[in-house]
């Protein structure tokens, strides 16, 4: 690495980096998404190295830490890990993944990897453990709905779907979770005779209505909690709708298939100190975005 590379200093963002960050994701040619960035920044911690030309910022990566549950020894997830293109190959991600490894400790780890962030992350240790497809587009409801129960989360609800989550998701994720209701445009519950069976949330950027957390039971929950995400958008002519599905899920991933979503890119799902992702993937069918599991 460039001498003047490496001796620039990691800080700590904040909010106020909110903007920078969107620019450097632009730069990558990734979308600004500036309401995703206002959850990073304060839900998660950022890692920052400002541009030696002075204006805006050469690198950053975002952990977000999640909580022990029983035995485990809670889980962090790496992700918005990006170098201005015109400082790329210079091992400032090297170094900043490196620092941010360091400072969550013997935290076990989770990323979703692109193909260029791939050969780095497994220099440092990170195995892939599965893949998941990105799907946009215009969703066509079906004519027959799934026949499971839905309805609007309800404040009343929040506990119940952080004990249903933790019990999926392997960790505690309270603190996200808690912000959903102000974070997404809609939050949805699915149910059954024994209670909660699912949970979903619906998203805004510029470019789409992007549905995730999505937690559910069974593929037909899964469904339902789609269709009725959806559904409450309201009727068209809206964004069309995004989510990122772990290709396990082959049914639900044909399904949106057929209902009008096309896939756009893939990620390798990635761990580090554990030989695989704690929970239970067959009820994770989305995350709420990529750089937070
Ligand atoms: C991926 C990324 C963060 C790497 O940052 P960087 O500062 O360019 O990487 P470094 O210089 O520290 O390189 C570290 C190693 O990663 C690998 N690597 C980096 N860029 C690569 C590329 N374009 N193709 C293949 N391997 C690459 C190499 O093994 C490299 O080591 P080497 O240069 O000694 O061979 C950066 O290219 C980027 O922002 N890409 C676009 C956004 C993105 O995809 N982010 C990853 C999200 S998971």
């Amino acid at each position: 690495m460039p001498t003047s590379l490496s001796v620039l200093p990691i800080r700590r963002l904040t909010l106020d980096d909110l903007v920078s960050c969107a620019d450097l994701a632009e730069d990558r040619g990734w979308a600004r998404e500036e309401h995703r960035w206002g959850l990073l920044l304060t839900a998660s911690t950022g890692y920052g190295i400002d541009a030696p030309e002075g204006k805006g910022l050469a690198a950053v990566c975002v952990i977000t830490s999640y909580g022990s549950s029983g035995a485990a020894r809670g889980l962090a997830a790496i992700g918005m890990m990006l170098v201005a293109g015109r400082h790329a190959r210079q091992g400032l991600g090297r170094r900043l993944m490196t620092h941010a490894m360091r400072e969550a400790g013997g935290t076990p780890l989770m990323l979703h990897a692109t193909q260029y962030g791939r050969p780095l992350y497994q220099q440092l240790g990170f195995t892939a453990v599965t893949e998941t497809e990105t799907v946009l587009g215009h969703f066509r409801s079906p004519e027959t709905a799934p026949s499971v129960m839905t309805r609007p989360a309800a404040a009343g609800d929040l506990p119940t779907i952080v004990r249903l989550d933790t019990g999926i998701f392997g960790v505690d994720r309270t603190h996200m979770i808690a912000r959903l209701p102000a974070f997404a445009d809609r939050l949805g519950v699915a149910e059954d005779s024994s209670g909660l069976i699912g949970y979903g949330a619906v998203w805004p950027t510029q470019e789409a209505h992007v549905i995730g957390p999505l937690v559910a039971d069974n593929t037909e929950t899964a469904k339902a909690l789609i269709c009725s995400l959806v559904a409450s958008l309201g009727p068209g002519p809206h964004r069309p709708v995004r989510t990122v599905i772990d290709v396990r899920h082959e049914e639900l991933l044909g399904w949106v298939k057929e209902h009008g979503l096309a896939p756009t890119t893939r990620t390798t799902t990635m761990v580090h100190g554990i030989p695989d992702l704690p929970g239970d993937w067959t009820r994770r069918f989305a995350p709420l975005n990529l750089a937070t599991g």
